[in-house]
């Protein structure tokens, strides 16, 4: 319901974030294809979140229930065998694949940062957190329909 948006709750996007946000949802070979106003609406919708380096967001294997985007930082992506497979930066949308296919996480993403693994040694304090905004299933998938609904009736 609208009475859960984040823009009530304070914690909207502000602008240049919101173009960050924008342009990864654009990117991404599953959403790229979305009208605008239902990335506006996804954007409206998400909360801020953030993590320290080493933190597990997205563990193989189990239900999802958020979609994020990457603000700020750096993850790795790693497989069943605990292999890098791959690396996540800024402006990435992840998260994304067991919302949209209804499936079970398909890699467990971790937040990594060689240079804040290497100063922590000498000053633990240092470590920076890694930005992420979220929009939960349901409220992605609702936007989802929503908009294909009124692309139905255009026929
Ligand atoms: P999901 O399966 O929901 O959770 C894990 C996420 O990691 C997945 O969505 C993708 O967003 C991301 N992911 C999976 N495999 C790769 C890969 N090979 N490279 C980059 N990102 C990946």
């Amino acid at each position: 319901s609208r009475a859960l948006r984040s823009t009530e709750e304070g914690q909207e996007a502000a602008a240049p974030t919101r173009e960050v946000i924008k342009r990864a949802i654009m990117e991404n070979a599953f959403m790229k294809n979305l009208e605008n106003g239902q990335i506006c609406e996804i954007i409206d919708y998400m909360y801020p979140l953030s993590h320290a380096t080493g933190a597990l967001i997205i563990k193989l294997g189990e239900v999802g229930s958020l979609v994020y985007v990457m603000e700020e930082g750096k993850a790795e992506v790693t497989n069943t065998k605990d292999e890098k497979i791959n690396e996540i930066g800024p402006c990435t949308v992840f998260g994304e694949l067991a919302i949209l296919y209804n499936c079970k996480r398909t890699a467990t993403v971790k937040v990594y940062n060689e240079f804040d693994i290497m100063l922590s040694w000498a000053f633990p304090a240092a470590i920076t957190n890694c930005k992420l905004w979220a929009i939960d299933r349901q409220t992605f998938q609702s936007i989802m329909m929503k908009t294909g609904m009124l692309k139905q009736k255009e026929y």
